[in-house]
């Protein structure tokens, strides 16, 4: 780290697992200098099934572990851990905090049949940011809200096209269109990847709207405004932890990253840490 040059260091981002990588994805395109810390909490997902205490603390916890790595800006890649916990991370750090809200703005804006689904874990649903997002957008259009228990755990077992997958998604996703949704927001960072299959299912006159792109550009805009924005090199690095550190999760995240990666375990270890 480089006290003097803030803006050389890098940006830590996390997840409860591999979900973030989508957004990480997009970071890298709109801000391929900067150097990028990538926590995966595999660990404790899914995030869906903790309450919000435990989702603050583990958030906490990797936060200062991302802080300790000289991190000059946080991303919460996890609309879970946003919703339980981005005010307490607010209050608590002071560098800048980027999070992940469902891009219902942009779906109200596009729909045609004026309904729009949107696929996230139960937690996000009911939580207090969508009840907003609801209140502000749902005046206009019918937003059909669609909890889609178990997509994460197949996400993060590497299993994004098996058939027990493709019958979760077609629960999930088919009564959406019975009831003629055009638009589909993916209101979890671990459906992206699920994206082709959920495409394949609902054919290509449904649009699909992934935020992560929409949360890399406002990344830019926040570390612009801060002065934060990295001079260079032109292309960065980016290293990896999680939780639940093991040669087949390196695997995974190699594989949803498109380049062999090193692993290393999240120091702040599930045993250590009260969940
Ligand atoms: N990727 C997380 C999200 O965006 C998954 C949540 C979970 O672990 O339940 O919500």
């Amino acid at each position: 780290m480089n006290p003097d040059n803030p803006s050389a260091n890098p940006i830590g981002v996390f997840d409860s697992g591999v979900g973030g990588l989508a957004v990480l994805k997009e970071i890298r395109r709109e801000l391929p200098g900067e150097d990028l810390l990538y926590v995966a909490d595999s660990a404790h997902a899914p995030y869906g099934d903790k309450t919000t205490r435990q989702i603050e603390a583990r958030s906490i916890a990797i936060a200062e572990f991302l802080v300790s790595r000289h991190a000059k800006a946080i991303v919460v890649a996890c609309n879970t851990a946003t919703g339980a916990a981005v005010e307490t991370l607010r209050a608590r750090f002071s560098l800048p905090i980027v999070a992940m809200e469902p891009a219902v703005k942009p779906a109200a804006a596009h729909t045609k049949t004026g309904v729009i689904g949107v696929l996230a874990t139960s937690r996000t649903i009911t939580s207090e940011n969508f009840a907003k997002l609801h209140q502000r957008f749902g005046a206009d259009v019918k937003i059909l809200m669609q909890a889609c228990p178990g997509l994460v755990e197949q996400v993060e077992a590497g299993k994004l096209s098996a058939h027990e997958t493709r019958a979760l998604v077609e629960r999930y996703v088919l009564p959406l269109f019975e009831q003629h949704a055009d638009t589909i927001v993916l209101g979890c960072t671990h459906y992206p990847f699920l994206a082709p299959l959920i495409r394949e299912i609902a054919g290509a006159a449904v649009t699909i709207i992934d935020p992560s792109p929409a949360i890399a550009r406002e990344l830019r805009r926040r570390l612009s405004s801060a002065a934060l924005l990295s001079a260079g090199p032109p292309a960065g690095s980016v290293r990896f932890w999680s939780s639940a550190n093991s040669e087949t999760y390196r695997r995974l995240i190699s594989g949803l990253w498109n380049a062999e990666i090193e692993l290393q375990q999240l120091p702040d270890s599930p045993e250590k840490t009260a969940v």
